[in-house]
């Protein structure tokens, strides 16, 4: 082997261990069906589920890939249909536990419990978290962190009262593609130049809304309780004020969060139009089509990010772009919308140093700029500019790296990757768009205001 492909190995080699120290996983060696688990080991850890839908069965899911994950408890108020469902996996995965519809009764009952996993609709997490941090648990807590700031803040507070883990599901913050990115691709190899600019969107084709099947209704008065007021608003909770935040919150607050962590900032000032163009607004209660505009100011300068979520047309699904004057990043949880674009009047020869590194691979057949002597003019650059692939694969399930890393950091042997403190930066950042909209004015950040 030459001494470069050694270093191109070892260098890639390198950061995916580092990565993996950062959280993205350790030995992966997946529970097998019909294992028994046995006894407790020092590396074990005793976990709860509170809210076994759709989001909690995906993390369920990816746990059971995890050494050393015990689930002891599944709570969930739908017992006829997701806690059946969860407890049911469970059983098949021999992880003894028991099944709740209350929280409260859970805490009081179980006392082997290290962590719970939070994923019930955002405006529980604040009561749920704080009860569980306050019962002497770790919790990773879904995205957003809360529905309010009020209640964000005191998901913080109790954190740091109670000295124990709070990690918010902005999984993308220990996905090895992403901080790959950010350290090599953004701060050690500078591909982008000066950033100047933010493009993200999430865009989802109309959609009929959810609906249950039959015979597995939660009566009336446990949905009362739950703060629902029909089936219909219990399944369809995002789009109703005062239990959810709406696309913007929903989908943005993943996306608004790389921006402030690959910008390394928080914004300046945000505007926003929030529309409801498609959907009944009995149902839709928040805006479908959202477009916002932050301004930063970074140690490189001012940039402008815009965003948007459109809910009625899926054109060009979801992504992040960081645009700077040599060069444009894309990236995006799906590895195929993932790359690199080089700016026409940056030499190939500067990006070889990173092509040799096996950081990015040029892709082979595009087109050559037709005129490059316009007089008097900029070089006319061809429909696409030198396109690179990122060479860095996240091979896991999306949400297993977060998981390892929290279940790591009770380890004591990484840092969390999204503690509290920056799901509430971005919780601040996000739920601004909503009041930005609402009042049609620029609204100002004070820095003040991302700390609690
Ligand atoms: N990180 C991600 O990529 C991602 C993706 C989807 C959803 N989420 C987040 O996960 C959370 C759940 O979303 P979802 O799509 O799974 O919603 P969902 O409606 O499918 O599931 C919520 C579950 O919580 C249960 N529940 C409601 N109130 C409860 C209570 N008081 N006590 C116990 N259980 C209760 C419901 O019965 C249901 O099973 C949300 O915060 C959402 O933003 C994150």
């Amino acid at each position: 082997m030459s001494g470069r492909k050694i270093e191109k190995v070892m260098d890639r080699r390198d950061f995916l261990q580092s990565a993996a120290a950062a959280g993205a996983g350790l030995v992966f060696s997946p529970m097998v069906i019909g294992q028994t688990v046995t006894s407790k080991k020092p590396d074990d850890i005793n976990v709860a589920l509170i809210g076994a839908g759709a989001q909690g069965w995906v993390l369920l899911n990816a746990c059971l890939l995890i050494p050393g994950v015990r689930f002891k408890a599944v709570c969930d108020i739908w017992t006829k249909h997701n806690q059946k469902r969860a407890s049911g996996l469970l059983r098949k995965y021999r992880h003894e536990h028991n099944t709740y519809a209350d929280y409260r009764e859970m805490l009081d009952k179980e006392k082997d419990l290290d962590a719970a996993i939070i994923a019930t609709p955002d405006f529980w997490h604040a009561e749920h978290t704080v009860a569980c941090l306050e019962a002497g648990l770790h919790v990773y807590c879904e995205k957003e962190m809360s529905n309010t700031l009020e209640g964000a803040r005191r998901m913080v507070q109790a954190a740091k009262k109670t000295g124990k883990l709070l990690q918010i599901g902005h999984q993308r913050r220990s996905n090895s593609r992403y901080i790959f990115c950010y350290e090599k691709l953004i701060k050690q190899a500078k591909l982008l130049g000066q950033i100047t600019a933010v493009n993200g969107q999430w865009n989802r084709a109309v959609n009929a809304g959810l609906g249950w099947p039959k015979g597995t209704d939660i009566d009336p008065e446990t949905l009362k309780k739950s703060g629902f007021e029909s089936m219909e608003q219990f399944r369809n909770w995002r789009w109703y004020k005062g239990l959810g935040g709406g696309p913007i919150v929903d989908l943005g607050s993943h996306q608004i969060d790389v921006y402030n962590w690959f910008l390394d900032a928080r914004p300046v000032s945000v505007m926003a139009s929030g529309r409801t163009n498609y959907y009944n607004k009995e149902t839709h209660q928040w805006h479908d089509t959202v477009m916002a505009i932050y301004e930063y100011e970074t140690s490189q300068g001012p940039v402008s990010a815009y965003y948007q979520t459109i809910s009625a047309n899926s054109s060009q699904g979801y992504f992040e772009s960081f645009l700077g004057t040599e060069g444009t990043l894309v990236v995006s949880e799906p590895a195929s919308r993932c790359a690199v674009f080089r700016e026409w009047w940056v030499l190939e020869a500067a990006w070889a140093k990173w092509v040799n590194k096996g950081y990015i691979e040029q892709e082979e057949g595009l087109d050559q700029p037709e005129d490059k002597e316009v007089v008097g003019e900029i070089r006319v650059p061809s429909p696409q500019p030198p396109k690179y692939k990122i060479l860095v694969t996240m091979d896991e399930k999306i949400h297993q790296p977060h998981l390892e890393n929290f279940f790591d950091a009770i380890r004591g042997r990484v840092k969390l990757s999204c503690p509290a403190e920056i799901g509430y930066e971005t919780a601040v950042t996000v739920l601004k768009v909503n009041e930005a909209a609402e009042k049609g004015q620029k609204l100002e950040f004070k820095p003040e205001e991302f700390r609690v």
